[in-house]
């Protein structure tokens, strides 16, 4: 059975002060006037399988606020952690419930917030990466075209063709380098033989739970202990104890670096990662000065800027390359070149009281 496992535990820092800790990404519209990113992603895969195999991972803090964004998706779906430690507990802790629900499960585990232009493409790319991961015990990526030396992603270093599956090549990867630095980004851009890792994987539950007992057998024992008391009387009590304990790693790091027997499949559905002010641009159409206006925007002399009003009419001169976004009780004026230290505003709030 296919179970897709959709993360959204994170924050969307870099959206602030549109995203917050109690509104985060996961649950604005940014890319559809009438749906949040969350539900945009269940509706996408809605069309591979039913709601009740579709599982959610989120933490404690969300739980209200998804159940009102995804009334479809069955509350005994919604895979709850203590607190956030990243996606590879996010992803160990859903596969226990996945495997007590199939233990044969094929997991399908997705981000939410990417934008995908073509549906159908997509999930035709998942159908056969299902099909690859129902083989042996592989781990399946689906691989972007990368356009820029970018360094927030995951790099996939692809080598021999492993197979065809219903039209769609499949790679043996050779090796998968998480956020490289700028001049590495470089030069695996100028290779020509590397892909984004697009963040969504397929894999057999059996299959990951073996490759968390190989590479990371502390989260490994960890969840262990969380099996044995899920559905006791102290399922909240053990599991907040053992999240306590575990360290902060991403799935990308912990596994996906480590690990072997990965295949990639390149995806060309139109792919982008929703991840800070700059992406509107790429998802909206520009106006003839390159603005990308969100509101009521009067300027003279303004281009290249990013503009998300709240209600007031934004007024501009002379400038260029700017990100404005104003909410009711913040304001946000950056240089759209900087637009990733925006995450950091955060830590300045808090640090403020
Ligand atoms: N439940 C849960 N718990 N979800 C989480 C947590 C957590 O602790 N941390 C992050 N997530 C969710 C986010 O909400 C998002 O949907 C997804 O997991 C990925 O996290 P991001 O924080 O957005 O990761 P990233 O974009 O920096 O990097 C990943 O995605 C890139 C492509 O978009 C990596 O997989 C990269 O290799 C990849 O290129
Ligand atoms: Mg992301």
């Amino acid at each position: 059975m296919i179970t897709p496992l959709i993360m959204a535990g994170g924050v969307g820092s870099r959206f602030w002060p549109l995203s917050r800790k109690d509104r985060p990404k996961q649950f604005l519209n940014l890319v559809d006037k009438d749906r949040s990113m969350i539900q945009a992603t269940v509706d996408r895969i809605s069309k591979l399988t039913t709601h009740d195999n579709i599982f959610i991972a989120t933490s404690q803090e969300y739980v209200e606020k998804m159940q009102e964004h995804l009334p479809e998706i069955p509350s005994e779906n919604l895979t709850v952690e203590p607190m956030r430690r990243n996606t590879a507990a996010c992803i160990g802790l859903a596969a226990l419930y996945i495997e007590k629900k199939d233990p044969e499960g094929v997991m399908v585990v997705l981000p939410s917030d990417h934008l995908i232009i073509d549906e159908e493409r997509f999930l035709d790319t998942v159908q056969a990466a299902v099909e690859v991961a129902e083989r042996e015990d592989n781990l399946v990526t689906i691989g972007i075209e990368p356009s820029h030396p970018e360094t927030g992603y995951g790099y996939i270093n692809y080598e021999n063709k492993y197979s065809e599956v219903s039209g769609h090549e499949v790679f043996e990867v050779k090796a998968f380098t998480e956020k490289p630095n700028r001049e590495q980004a470089e030069r695996f851009l100028q290779a020509g033989t590397y892909l984004w890792n697009s963040g969504m994987f397929v894999w057999k539950v059996s299959t990951i739970r073996k490759m968390f007992e190989m590479h990371m057998p502390e989260l490994h024992e960890g969840l262990e202990r969380m099996k044995s008391a899920i559905g006791t009387t102290e399922e909240t009590e053990v599991l907040k104890a053992e999240f306590e304990k575990l360290d902060d790693v991403s799935i990308d790091y912990g596994i996906m670096e480590k690990a072997e027997d990965i295949y990639v499949i390149p995806g060309s559905f139109g792919w982008d990662d929703i991840g800070s002010w700059p992406a509107l641009e790429r998802v909206e159409k520009r106006d003839k000065q390159g603005n990308v206006i969100r509101g009521h925007h009067i300027g003279i002399d303004t281009k290249n800027t990013i503009v998300h009003g709240n209600g007031k009419i934004i007024t501009t001169v002379g400038l260029d390359d700017i990100v404005i976004v104003d909410t009711e009780d913040a304001i946000l004026i950056c240089d759209k070149k900087r637009a990733q230290e925006v995450k950091e505003i955060r830590n300045l709030l808090k640090s403020k009281g």
